[in-house]
C-alpha cells in the first residue's frame, strides 16, 4: 500500500490484548493492572488472523504482535504459528515484557519467530519494581533475564527496548551497554513520548544519551551497515556482541519514512500514534463485509495517513484523543 505522501506501508503492529501483568508508570494509569476490555469487544483469534491475511494480501510484509502483554492472550502461540505460515509475510515478531518468555521461548524458536523485543527498563530490583509496579521485582526480573538468555541460547533474534527516566533508571546506561557488549542483543533507547502517562515525564533526548554513551565508551562508533529497517540508529564498539540503538521518536521524528500502521485489540485501524482514526475493522468483519470492500476501505484509510506527528503541538494534540494510550495501542 502507498499513502498520499508516497510512503510504502508494509509494517503492521497488531495489538492482541490491552491487558498487562505489569503497570509501568509511563504506560498504564495506576490501577489499570489486569484490567482490559471485555472479551466480546476484542477481536477473536480467527478475526485477528483474517485481518492479517487481508493485510498481507494488501502488501504488508512485516507484522509485530503487541499488547498490552501479548502472552496474556489465550491462544497467542497458535495465532503466531498460523501467521508464520502466511505467504507474503517475511517477518513475524513479538513485543513482550518478558515475564513469560522462559516458558514460551522453545515454542517460539520451533515456529521460527523472526524476532522478540523485550521491554526492560532496569536491572535493579527496587527500581524495576518502582517502574513496573510489581512487588516481587527481584524474582520477576530474574525470570525475565533467564528468559532472555534462553531465547538467545535458542538462537532467537532479541532486542531490548528501554525508556530512560531522569533520576529513576538513567543511571543504568552502563548496565545496558554491558548487555550489548556481552550478548548479541540490540538494546534500543526510546525517547519518552508524551502520550498518556508518558506526559508526566521529561523526555531525555537521544542526543544526551549519545553523549553519555560516548563518555563511557571511547570506541563507540556508528554501525557500519544500517541494521534493521526500523527507525533506530545503531552504535557499537570493537568486540561487542550486540549494539545500542537510539530511537529519537520525539527529537528526530521519522514520520517521513514511516511505514507502519496499527490495529488495536478491539479492531480499530490507527494510522499514526499521535492521531485517533475512525476506521473500525471489527465492525466490517462482523457485518460480513466482502474481502474486496474491506480492502478498498483499508486502502482508502491508509492513503490518508497523516504526514507527521504534530511537532510543536504534540502534547496539545495528544490530550484531544479519545483516551487510547500506549497500553491500548501497543507502542
Ligand atoms: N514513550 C516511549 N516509549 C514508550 N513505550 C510505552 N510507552 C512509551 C512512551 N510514552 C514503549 C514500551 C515498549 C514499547 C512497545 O513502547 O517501553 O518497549
Amino acid at each position: 500500500m502507498i499513502d498520499q505522501y508516497q510512503r510504502t506501508i508494509d509494517y503492521l503492529r497488531l495489538s492482541v490484548t490491552d491487558r498487562c501483568n505489569m503497570n509501568c508508570c509511563y504506560c498504564r494509569p495506576e490501577g489499570e493492572c489486569f484490567r482490559g476490555q471485555e472479551g466480546s469487544r476484542l477481536l477473536s483469534l480467527e478475526e485477528l488472523y483474517q485481518l492479517c491475511e487481508i493485510f498481507s494480501e494488501l502488501g504488508i510484509t512485516k507484522i509485530k504482535v503487541t499488547g498490552g502483554e501479548p502472552f496474556l492472550r489465550p491462544g497467542i502461540l497458535s495465532l503466531l504459528r498460523r501467521l508464520k505460515k502466511l505467504p507474503g509475510l517475511s517477518s513475524v515478531t513479538l513485543t513482550t515484557n518478558g515475564r513469560m518468555l522462559w516458558d514460551t521461548a522453545e515454542e517460539l524458536a520451533k515456529m521460527g519467530i523472526d524476532g522478540i523485543n523485550v521491554s526492560l527498563d532496569s536491572f535493579q530490583p527496587d527500581v524495576f519494581s518502582s517502574i513496573t509496579g510489581i512487588t516481587n521485582g527481584k524474582a520477576v526480573l530474574d525470570g525475565i533475564l533467564r528468559g532472555m538468555d534462553r531465547a538467545l541460547e535458542l538462537g532467537l533474534p532479541l532486542k531490548v527496548n528501554t525508556v530512560l527516566m531522569r533520576g529513576k533508571n538513567d543511571g543504568e546506561i552502563a548496565s545496558f551497554v554491558q548487555l550489548a557488549r556481552e550478548r548479541p542483543v540490540s538494546v534500543r533507547f526510546i525517547e519518552m513520548m508524551p502520550i498518556g502517562e508518558g506526559k508526566r515525564f521529561e523526555t531525555i533526548s537521544g542526543e544526551e544519551i549519545l553523549m553519555r554513551l560516548h563518555a563511557m565508551e571511547g570506541g563507540l562508533r556508528p554501525c557500519e551497515k544500517p541494521l534493521g529497517n526500523g527507525p533506530a540508529v545503531y552504535y557499537d564498539a570493537e568486540g561487542w556482541k550486540g549494539q545500542i540503538g537510539l530511537i529519537r521518536a520525539v527529537t528526530a521524528p521519522f514520520c517521513s519514512s514511516c511505514n507502519r500502521i496499527r490495529v488495536t485489540a478491539d479492531g480499530k485501524l490507527r494510522l499514526c500514534l499521535a492521531y485517533e482514526d475512525g476506521v473500525d475493522l471489527a465492525v466490517m468483519l462482523r457485518e460480513k463485509w466482502s474481502r474486496e470492500a474491506m480492502k478498498q476501505a483499508i486502502c482508502q484509510a491508509v492513503f490518508a495517513k497523516p504526514a507527521a506527528h504534530p511537532l510543536d503541538g504534540w502534547k496539545k494534540e495528544m490530550s484531544r484523543q479519545d483516551g487510547k494510550d500506549m497500553w491500548q495501542i501497543g507502542g
